[in-house]
């Protein structure tokens, strides 16, 4: 038996599903989840001692790679002066300032925990602002683990319509619409548009696969909300600080109310901010009335590894070089037939041409057995790092083209 499979025998027995966080069961993929030992650069190695390049870089905070040199330096300095005070410090200031410095529509940033914990705080918000009580989702957006968003919702709760223990009477606030499509936001703003508080987008949505939207229907979005009173949410807890500095935002030069954050922000600590307009920002305690506090709030370590990786991006020189690595991706898988590969920006999305769904653990596990991780879902997208070179995107290129469906 190998150490992976014992730990996670063990961890079956004292955790559900033997994770912490679903798609990390490779239940989409089969087989069992690599217990992961140590990462540096692009590489993972495992309790059995096996390194892969990874392509799922902790699912998105990674962009620098796994412990990346000035990142570390400025975790090991935060660490010597102590890790969380439960007061104010100068390093959320630093990261406040850099960000809305840069940002024209971030006036102001509140650091929370999680992405989950950004989205919760951004809704909560717009309902006080508009008061109104209606949210608007996409299919296949996820925006965190909150009820109200457990709502067709992307990767590890693909197929499912909500989670056990949303009500009835929250899901009923959450209306659901397809992306792409300008007709039904019509539709559903001639119907409910006075009730609406929110339109909550990922700009780019990587959540069941990745499906870029035109810069045309984010357009038709912000001039919707604009014409109803509702605001626009741009989810950018993946796309933000990844597709540019800006993120969608900054590429579009559309500017949502609001916008959250996440992953990137905090270098791979745990960390989501939300940032808007003033007015509306100023509506959040203590110095607004909508409540939102945290124990381990804008915590100084995660604070300096996220100015130590936001100050790398800040030059855009990362992102050029990370588009090329796409590129050459897709023209290196151009030609084969088995796979169709999304590639934008930074981000990838590798599938089997046929059968995506039920093809895609078989691929995984080829990939693998080559000493390469991919996500271990079908709707999870995979991510380019600072830390991967054009001869590791040549050795992703000759074993994914090397694949061939078993029939
Ligand atoms: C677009 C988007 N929003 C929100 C979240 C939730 O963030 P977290 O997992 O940090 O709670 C995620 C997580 O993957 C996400 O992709």
């Amino acid at each position: 038996m190998t150490r992976s499979a014992d730990y996670f025998a063990r961890a079956l027995r004292v955790t559900p599903g033997g994770v912490h966080s679903p798609v990390r069961a490779f239940a989409a993929v089969g087989g069992q989840p690599l217990f992961i030992e140590s990462a540096g650069g692009a590489i993972i190695r495992d309790a059995d001692d096996n390194t892969y390049t990874d392509y799922c870089m902790a699912f998105g905070p990674l962009i620098l790679g796994h412990a990346n040199p000035s990142v570390a330096q400025a975790v090991h300095q935060a660490v010597d002066h102590g890790w969380s005070y439960g007061t104010a410090e100068r390093w959320s200031l630093q990261l406040a300032e850099l960000i809305t410095g840069r940002l024209p529509w971030a006036e102001q940033i509140r650091f929370v925990n999680s992405g989950t914990e950004a989205v919760m705080t951004a809704l909560r918000l717009a309902r006080a602002a508009t008061g109104r009580r209606k949210l608007v989702k996409f299919a296949g957006c996820y925006h965190g683990h909150s009820d109200a968003m457990l709502i067709a919702a992307g990767s590890g709760m693909s197929g499912m319509p909500a989670s056990a223990g949303v009500t009835a009477a929250t899901a009923a606030e959450t209306l659901v619409l397809p992306l792409a499509d300008s007709d039904a936001l019509t539709t559903a703003f001639a119907a409910h548009g006075s009730e609406i508080a929110a339109v909550i987008i990922e700009p780019l949505p990587a959540n069941q696969g990745l499906q870029p939207q035109t810069t045309e229907f984010l357009q038709t979005l912000a001039a919707t909300c604009r014409a109803s009173g509702a605001l626009l949410i741009f989810d950018e807890v993946i796309s933000g600080f990844r597709c540019s500095f800006g993120g969608v935002a900054g590429q579009t030069g559309l500017q949502p109310d609001l916008v959250t954050w996440g992953k990137i922000i905090g270098g791979g600590f745990p960390v989501g901010a939300v940032a808007g307009r003033r007015e509306l920002m100023q509506r959040i305690a203590p110095a607004g009335d909508v409540y939102q506090a945290g124990t381990l709030s804008a915590n100084p370590v995660a604070m300096q590894a996220g100015l130590a990786t936001l100050r790398q991006l800040e030059d855009g020189g990362v992102y050029r070089q990370l588009e090329q690595l796409g590129a050459q991706l897709r023209d290196g898988l151009q030609a084969v037939k088995n796979l169709r590969v999304t590639a934008t920006d930074s981000l990838f999305w590798l599938q089997p041409a046929s059968d995506p769904v039920s093809h895609y653990g078989d691929l995984h596990r080829h990939m693998l057995a080559g000493g390469i991780y991919l996500p271990p879902s079908p709707h999870e997208v995979a991510f380019f790092a600072t830390a991967h070179t054009p001869a590791d995107v040549e050795r992703l290129i000759a074993r994914a083209g090397s694949w061939q469906p078993a029939c």
